[in-house]
């Protein structure tokens, strides 16, 4: 397949999608955490509110080989440095109220088992969809008197990364009915909108293209089961909002900021796109 879209008649903006030959489909390969877990990384079936998508395939399959093998096993995995750095800061006492997560929610491997597959959810008490992020710095601010986290801090992004990280292997499972469908329908009106200069929607990319390669990059469905990912080009974790953030910058547009309520809306649509692929939260990718 190869399909040429050209933006506004600049031929600077002009992108290729190119399918090189077998090399574009994703790899015929089976993610076994630590040789024990074994991992969801395709479904037959997508779910039925997913028009544009029969299939789903994790980001894994789409990557190189050395880095697949980076995240099959945790001593190999430089994302699990930030997931034991936050397991000291769960024990650890900070703000006015003298406590620490683990005092109230104690073990976290067992009060956070399965939580990560329901993120962003709605939160009847606040009357808003609230990510994982903001239910850390509720808890922070209104529970422990401590300071609130930047949403793309490292102590936050530790944090989460350590959170998904005891659900690997469970299927994300978001809700997209009841009090969050106003929201997923705001998501879903994002994905299919066109941005920027190369009037680019997330679905032009992750829906009609993934298998081929955009520049140097297999284009994957962009799916945001792995998040925070442990980004091998920028040396670091990221968040959800700042990969979003850096796709529609490539759109050349002006995008919206982390914990804007835009993002949070496309974050749930997106994790529907997933729902069913197992969380492998805190995956690798270059
Ligand atoms: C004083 C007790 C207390 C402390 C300390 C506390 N939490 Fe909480 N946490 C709660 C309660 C109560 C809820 C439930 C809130 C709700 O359902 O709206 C909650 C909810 C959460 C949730 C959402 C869980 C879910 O099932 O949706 C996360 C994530 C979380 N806390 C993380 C943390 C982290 C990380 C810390 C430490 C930085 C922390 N909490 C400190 C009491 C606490
Ligand atoms: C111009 C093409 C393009 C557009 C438009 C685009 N992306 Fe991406 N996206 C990429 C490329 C290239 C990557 C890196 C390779 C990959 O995983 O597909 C990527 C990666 C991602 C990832 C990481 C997947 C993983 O497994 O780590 C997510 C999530 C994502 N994009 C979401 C989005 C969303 C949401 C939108 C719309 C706001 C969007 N992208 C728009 C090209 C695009």
């Amino acid at each position: 397949m190869k399909i040429r879209l050209l933006a506004g008649g600049c031929a600077l903006a002009a992108l290729t999608f190119s399918g090189l030959s077998a090399t574009a489909d994703p790899a015929d390969d089976t993610l076994v955490l630590n040789g024990e877990t074994e991992m969801v990384t395709h479904t037959e079936k997508a779910p039925d509110y997913i028009d544009g998508l029969t299939e789903q395939y994790s980001g894994w399959l789409f990557r190189e080989a050395d880095t697949r093998v980076m995240q099959a096993d945790d001593f190999d995995n430089p994302g699990m440095l930030g997931v034991e750095a936050a397991a000291e800061v769960w024990n650890t006492v900070e703000g006015s109220e003298g406590k620490s997560c683990a005092s109230c929610h104690e073990d976290v491997e067992t009060s956070m088992k399965g939580v990560r597959t329901q993120m962003p959810k709605y939160n009847e008490a606040k009357g808003t969809m609230y990510t994982m992020e903001m239910y850390i710095n509720e808890c922070r601010t209104e529970r422990m008197g401590a300071e609130e986290w930047g949403w793309t801090s490292d102590p936050m992004i530790n944090m989460t990364a350590l959170i998904s990280s005891v659900s690997r292997g469970m299927p994300m499972n978001v809700a997209v009915d009841g009090p969050a469908k106003p929201f997923w329908e705001q998501g879903k009106e994002m994905y299919y909108t066109r941005y920027g200069q190369l009037e680019l929607a997330c679905a032009n990319c992750h829906e009609d293209n993934y298998g081929n390669y955009i520049r140097a990059d297999h284009l994957s469905q962009g799916q945001t089961n792995g998040f925070p990912v442990y980004r091998l080009k920028q040396g670091a974790l990221i968040s959800q909002h700042n990969r979003f953030k850096g796709c529609i910058r490539d759109t050349r547009a002006e995008t919206f900021k982390e914990g804007s309520p835009e993002f949070i809306a496309l974050e749930l649509y997106v994790a529907s796109r997933g729902n069913g692929l197992s969380v492998e939260s805190p995956s690798v990718r270059n």
